[in-house]
């Protein structure tokens, strides 16, 4: 494998950051040193280390994935992407179930920041669909929509397209069906992904790396399998290299 294609993989993985602090995420930084991978800030992780945090994933050269799922009324939403867009980060998500003026609103607080602020970075904005651990009963008792898991993913996912959005977060067994009805451009990130043999832990529909990638992801989020091993940087270089 060449370098070049190398570093094109790393750039397609992105780490999820899940750590109740930024000392022990930087812990895991430091090992990984040198990869050009993406690192995904989460809520726990947001919600500890804050902007600061993320500011300084931009300066060390990152690409930063802020997962923070926004969920709330349209005008608030606007200002969050706003705010998010300033920091220079290069993805954030919504939450589909906010509704088309929901995400449409998420957009034009991105389009205002950039015509604003110094940042050049125009992030890429993805709808989180159905969360990979709404089960068929969730979906239909709890939260009331009929049909299965499936039709609801890709209905969300077309709603998203409708409102101007990049992509999606989805299961990567609903990937080629995603891709199928919306086009190959519109941008799929996968969670539930485990190396061969590796633990499944709490993620139920899981696919290897290299699978996800065959089924046309863009994306990949891995988490425990980087952060829990013994020996982090072996475990993304054995992933890169199973790719
Ligand atoms: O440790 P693991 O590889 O399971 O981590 C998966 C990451 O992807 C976590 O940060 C989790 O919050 C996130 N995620 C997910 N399923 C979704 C959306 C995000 O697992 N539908």
């Amino acid at each position: 494998m060449t370098a070049a294609s190398r570093a094109e993989i790393a750039g397609r993985m992105m780490v999820a950051l899940d750590y109740p602090d930024a000392g022990q995420a930087k812990g895991l930084i430091e090992r990984l040193k040198g990869i050009p991978c993406y690192m995904k800030v989460g809520m726990q992780l947001f919600y500890a280390a804050g902007p600061d945090f993320v500011r300084e994933l931009k300066e060390q050269g990152y690409k930063v994935f802020l997962d923070l799922k926004m969920h709330d009324i349209p005008n608030t939403v606007k200002g969050g992407a706003n705010s998010i867009t300033k920091l220079g980060v290069d993805m954030f998500n919504v939450h589909a179930a906010g509704g088309s003026q929901m995400m449409k609103a998420a957009m034009e607080g991105v389009t205002e920041a950039l015509a604003l602020a110094n940042t050049q970075t125009k992030p890429m904005v993805i709808a989180v669909t159905q969360l990979t651990s709404t089960n068929q009963q969730t979906l239909n008792e709890d939260i009331g929509i009929p049909g299965t898991v499936e039709e609801a993913v890709v209905r969300y996912a077309r709603l998203a397209q409708q409102a101007g959005l990049h992509g999606v977060v989805a299961s990567p067994l609903e990937v080629e069906r995603i891709k199928g009805q919306l086009g190959a451009g519109f941008v799929t990130v996968t969670p539930g992904i485990r190396p061969a043999g590796a633990d499944v832990g709490d993620q139920s529909r899981v696919m290897t790396p290299a699978q996800a990638f065959a089924q046309g992801t863009d994306y990949v989020v891995i988490g425990r399998p980087i952060t829990a091993a013994p020996d982090p940087r072996e475990a993304i270089e054995s992933i890169i290299a199973s790719v």
